[in-house]
This record gives structure tokens, sequence and C-alpha cells, in this order.
């Protein structure tokens, strides 16, 4: 089983619209809401790859029943700690003449240090029975900076591989505890890092540098020029096939998906790295986030080139 956790998890409604002009009325056109954060996205593509999934997090509020009411997919066992707040909202315009979109992201409520304790005991509890754990994206409100560290030790300890996509300081915080996995993108590692690695000669330096610092799967997303990896075994780039993309908001974390359900399944490094590529690459090409078509993932997985450097 795949463990879950997104604690900063939302209600996303994408509003689609004929125009966005700030300051006057403007009509929408359709709704979509569906779960969101980065974990659930996570969730849903290791679902639909096929593995059984449990996804955890802070719910709150009517909102949070809603929230529930959305993780509604096959293969996804909700577990989801509640809080006394009311879960947040981020709501994504997306202006269907120009296929611009712009975001409005609530902050969410604070967790309390109760409910975090409440977190964590669940978390305890569960951690047996999963293979693997996938934690993703930012912490709330009220919860400290070394939540984080704290969760991968705990995985660490119970024998449990843990992959860790995260940004800002709760990267930076994790680290120490060594993730066996992190897959920033270059925005990521550039704050990370106070520095771009642009060539792609600093770009390996950077991946081997987290991978001799014990991250044993150090990865380094590049949107269509794939992904490069450090590990036990080398250094890999995974290139996808030139796609013309739908929507690529999300596909880091099918990419983790990917990667999670390749090691829960005990596949090469190069095996994991062809799958991580081409259902990120598949997601690419799907207008809904956290979701790809089957056919474009059979299609892509014979393509995805793989070169040890
Ligand atoms: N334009 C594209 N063409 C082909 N594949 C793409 C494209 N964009 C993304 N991908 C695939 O998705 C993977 C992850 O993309 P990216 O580096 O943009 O992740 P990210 O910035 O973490 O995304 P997010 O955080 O929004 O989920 C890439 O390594 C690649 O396999
Ligand atoms: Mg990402």
């Amino acid at each position: 089983m795949l463990l879950t956790v997104t604690l900063n998890a939302s209600v996303d409604k994408l509003y689609l619209l004929d125009g966005n002009t700030l300051g006057t009325v403007m009509r929408v056109k359709e709704v979509r809401n569906s779960a969101g954060g980065k974990g659930l996205n996570v969730s849903r593509v290791a679902a639909q790859l096929g593995e059984s999934v449990t996804a955890m997090g802070f719910v709150g509020g009517h909102t949070g029943r809603y929230f529930e009411s959305l993780v509604t997919q096959r293969g996804i066992t909700r577990a989801f700690t509640n809080i006394a707040a009311e879960m947040r909202n981020c709501i994504n315009c997306w202006d269907l003449s120009c296929g611009q979109s712009t975001e409005y992201l609530e902050t969410g409520a604070p967790v309390t240090a109760e409910e975090a304790d409440r977190f964590m005991a669940d978390f305890a509890a569960l951690l047996p029975s999963a293979d693997v754990v996938a934690i993703s994206g930012s912490l709330p409100r009220g919860i400290p900076a070394d939540f984080y560290a704290t969760l991968v030790r705990m995985c660490r300890d119970a024998g449990k591989l843990v992959l860790l996509d995260t940004s800002g300081a709760s990267l930076r915080n994790a680290l120490p505890a060594r993730p066996d996995f992190v897959k920033p993108n270059t925005d990521e590692i550039a704050s990370l890092l106070d520095f771009t690695p642009r060539t792609r000669a600093e770009q390996v330096e950077t991946v081997l540098t987290l991978h001799r610092n014990g991250i044993a799967c150090a990865a380094l997303s590049l949107g269509a020029e794939g992904v490069l990896v450090a590990c036990g075994q080398g250094v890999y780039q995974g290139i996808p096939p030139s796609i013309k993309p739908k929507n690529t908001v999300g596909c880091g974390d099918s990419m983790v998906a990917g990667f999670a359900v390749g090691m829960a399944r005990g596949l090469s490094v190069t095996e994991q790295i062809r799958l991580a590529v081409a259902v990120a690459t598949a997601s690419a090409l799907s207008i809904g986030t956290g979701e790809y078509a089957k056919d474009d993932l059979d299609s892509i997985l014979p393509r995805v080139q793989i070169h040890n450097l």
C-alpha cells in the first residue's frame, strides 16, 4: 500500500470562463470541483496505475466533508484527520479565450498542536501497513517547521521507503532526515541552493551532491527535458518524447506517483524512471490535474529514452 500525506489539501474549484477581465462581473461558464493538493494528485495517479493508496492529511468543517466526498476514486482509502477549522478552497480561473489561468489560493486555517498530535498518532498507526510513503506539498499554518523531518525519521525507523516532494524551508528542514527520494524542479532547487544550475553539468552536480548527502534517489525534474536522477547505480536522464502539452500543472506529482509505484513494485531504477517520465508526460496530455489517459501512457512508455550519464 502507498500511504500519501497531504497536510495542506483544499477543495479546488476550476472556473472555465470566456475571457477574464479584472474589475468587471464575470460569468462562469462551467465549474469543476476536485479534491486538491499535491498528494491528492499523487494518490489519483498511483491508484490509476493500480496501486492501493491510503490518503492522509487534515480536513475540516463542511468543506472538509465535501472534500472527502470528492475522493471517490477506486483504490483510494480515505484516512484524513479531522480538525475544527474550515478547510480551504483554491480557485483557478481558466480563460478559455487565451488559455491563461489565474489562481486564488486561500492560506488555510491554522492547525492546533492537539490536532497535529492526533495526525502523528494516526500516521504511526497506519505506517506499519504501508510499503512506501509519499509526502507532498506545503505545511499548513500551525505545523512546526520540522514536521516533515519527524515523519521522514518515523518512516526510516519503520524501514519504509519515503518520498518527499516539497519546497523552501519544508524541504531544507527535512533533508537532514534523509528521505529516500526528493524531486525538486528547477525553481525549487534554485531556492534551495541560492543558485540556478543551468548547464547540464551543473544540474548533474546538483543531483549528485544531494545523493552524496544521503538522498538515495535524488531527482531534478526539467519539464519537457524530463528528469535527472542520481542514485547508487549512477546518474541517469529520462527523456520524454516530444508532445503538445494541454496542462502541465501537477505533472511533477504524477512523476512522484510513478516513482512511488515503481518503488513499491521493486522495479529497477531505469524502469522506475521510465514509468515516472511516461506517466508524467501522459498527464501533461490530460486537461485535468492528477489524471492521465491509459492509451497515452501505453504509447509513451516505449518512447521514453533513458541515458546513463
Ligand atoms: N512539456 C512537457 N512535455 C513532455 N513532458 C513533460 C512536459 N512538462 C512536464 N513533463 C513531464 O512531467 C515531468 C515533471 O514536470 P515538471 O518538471 O514541470 O514538474 P513540476 O514543476 O514539479 O510540476 P508540478 O509541481 O506542477 O507537479 C517532467 O520530468 C516530464 O516527464
Ligand atoms: Mg512539483
